[in-house]
């Protein structure tokens, strides 16, 4: 059904994207593919000759609509490599047609655990994250703080499992107890205020949660206004307060304790140079989700130039791409 070998212009790179370009993740989608047009930006959007053309595919945080974008990249489009998704649930939807059709995919996000676990294959390369690792140290790291118990709230959807089951489990081992949790509808959940009248009365010392997007804005600022951090900590994933969401949060979010793979103050060169070109191109910090697509565009460049502009044989492009090494 995937006839993948039938050529294309041999003088193009087709990059097909599966992100989120409306619904809950839309500024996360944005901020991937315009971090990873910057690295493309850097290099006259030209690889050993070749010119890069980007593809968009909006997965609406949906998989059933992903898998329909994929569909359309690898066999209408003939993209060469594709970059997403955002959702955990929409990455486990589209993992088998990827693999089948032998078309790299480059995860700058989604953190589900099996696409790197049991589920892993050399066609899919992840860039970001799984769900487990930025959770889990938060559970034993609370727990040494003396944070006792704790009451856990996240969407219900597979990313929003992970990491309360990644927290959980550290979190117990370490000595702490859960009091409770709860799973907000995904993508519908917009007025917390009944979630956060039960996260109050179970007494715990801390409220454990990840949001990001739409979601993560509108908790932050209820749970402000609520005053539920004069009563326990707020802590959870760190994406909960990303700086691609606090010009939104502002102040109410002054206080959350969360864990991240990135940060823009990291004082380093190579930090201080990539914030710089974002600052010029976009104006603000770039976020996580900006580091993520920039690093997908920076593999993207170095595994081309390995296979020295070479990509009729995917298997040998998957090789490179699993294998360059990139700061
Ligand atoms: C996920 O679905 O895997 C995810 C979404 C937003 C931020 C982090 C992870």
């Amino acid at each position: 059904i995937y006839n993948t070998s039938i050529p294309h212009s041999k003088d193009v790179i087709k990059i097909g994207t599966l992100l989120p370009y409306s619904g809950v993740y839309t500024v996360l989608g944005e901020e991937i593919t315009n971090a990873m047009s910057l690295a493309f930006d850097e290099i006259n959007n030209t690889i050993s000759g070749k010119t890069i053309e980007i593809i968009r595919g909006d997965t609406e945080v949906k998989p059933n609509i992903a898998l329909q974008k994929s569909r359309k990249l690898i066999s209408s489009d003939k993209v060469d490599i594709l970059v997403g998704p955002v959702s955990s649930s929409v990455a486990l939807a589209v993992r088998d047609i990827v693999v089948q059709t032998k078309t790299p995919l480059i995860i700058p996000n989604a953190g589900a655990n099996i696409l790197t676990g049991e589920k892993c294959s050399k066609f899919i390369t992840r860039i970001s994250f799984s769900n487990y690792q930025i959770n889990a140290p938060m559970g034993k790291w609370l727990a040494n703080k003396g944070i006792k118990t704790a009451f856990l709230l996240a969407p219900n959807y597979a990313a929003g499992k992970e990491m309360m089951t990644a927290f959980k489990d550290n979190f117990i081992a370490a000595g702490g107890k859960v009091l409770g949790e709860e799973y907000t509808p995904f993508r519908k959940t917009k007025d917390f205020g009944p979630y956060l009248a039960r996260i109050k009365d179970s007494g715990a010392d801390a409220v454990y949660v990840f949001y990001a997007g739409g979601e993560a804005i509108n908790f932050i600022k209820q749970a402000h206004s609520f005053g539920l951090s004069d009563v326990m900590k707020l802590t959870g994933a760190g994406w909960t307060t990303s700086p691609l969401f606090l010009p939104a949060q502002k102040d109410a979010a002054v206080g959350f304790i969360g864990s991240l793979n990135y940060v823009p103050s990291i004082n380093t060169e190579d930090n201080i140079n990539f914030k710089k070109s974002y600052y010029e191109k976009f104006k603000r910090l770039p976020s996580e989700f900006a580091v993520q697509g920039y690093d997908s565009g920076k593999v993207i460049i170095e595994a081309i130039k390995s296979v020295s502009g070479d990509i009729s044989n995917k298997d040998n492009l998957a090789d490179a791409i699993r294998t360059v090494s990139i700061t």
